[in-house]
């Protein structure tokens, strides 16, 4: 197996570690994220009594297909544990998410949890974040005026495309990938970002991780410390 793909499934194996009878869990979106599903699945097929939540379409299919069962927000109070993937993790535990185009799903259900554990191979943990392009979701009306906006931050923002065509998240939206470079302040970037007529949320999590868990390419983990 892959170094990086190695290293994911270790830090999401960990993760799933947490996770105990009874609770309602968050299933994040991507790479990593796959491999914690996988394994709640395996666990589900073992016994595990849980119900869970998906942040996308894709992983509430593949949640299916395991056969979690999958729980109506109506029929919940909170969300115990979420397990989701990063693009960039700062010492503070700030993040960068969204290069999966799921943010929005991503954050609402973050914002819900009483833990959120950030699985990641190590070349995620950065010093500053802004390397990688933010994602931003924004609606689709006017979004010439939108970007120019966001460039008005001191950004190059580029429309995401699939292809040929304009990246549509599940919510019918676009995503602006935002180059930075280097985000300063990324406590107030992101709630300057979000004050801007347009965009429906940016991809900064704020002190919204509990437990970070970084794995290696030899398929060690290590729960990161503050
Ligand atoms: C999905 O929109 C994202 O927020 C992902 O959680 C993030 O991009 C990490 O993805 P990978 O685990 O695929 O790197």
């Amino acid at each position: 197996m892959d170094k990086i793909v190695m290293a994911k499934r270790a830090a999401s194996e960990k993760a799933a570690q947490y996770v105990r009878d009874g609770m309602v869990v968050g299933l994040g979106t991507g790479s990593t994220a796959y491999w914690a599903i996988q394994k709640l699945g395996e666990m589900t097929k073992n016994g595990l009594q849980i119900k869970a939540v998906a942040t996308s379409n894709q992983s509430e299919a593949l949640a299916k297909e395991l056969q979690i069962p999958l729980i109506a927000f109506t029929d919940i109070d909170g969300i115990d544990v979420t397990i989701d993937g990063a693009d960039e993790v700062d010492d503070e535990w700030n993040l960068i998410k969204g290069g999966g185009g799921a943010l929005l799903r991503e954050k609402i259900i973050a914002s819900a949890s009483k833990e959120l554990i950030v699985v990641a191979d190590e070349g995620k943990k950065v010093e500053q974040l802004g390397k990688f392009h933010l994602p931003v979701e924004i609606v689709q009306f006017g979004y010439e005026l939108t970007l120019r906006k966001l460039a008005s931050y001191g950004c190059i923002p580029h429309l995401r495309m699939s292809g040929e065509k304009r990246f549509i998240t599940d919510n019918g939206n676009f995503i602006v990938d935002c180059e930075f470079g280097r985000i300063e302040q990324p406590s107030e970037l992101h709630v300057a970002l979000n004050m801007i007529p347009g965009v429906v949320e940016n991809g900064l999590f704020i002190h919204l991780a509990t437990k970070v868990i970084v794995g290696f390419g030899d398929g060690s983990v290590r729960e990161l410390g503050r």
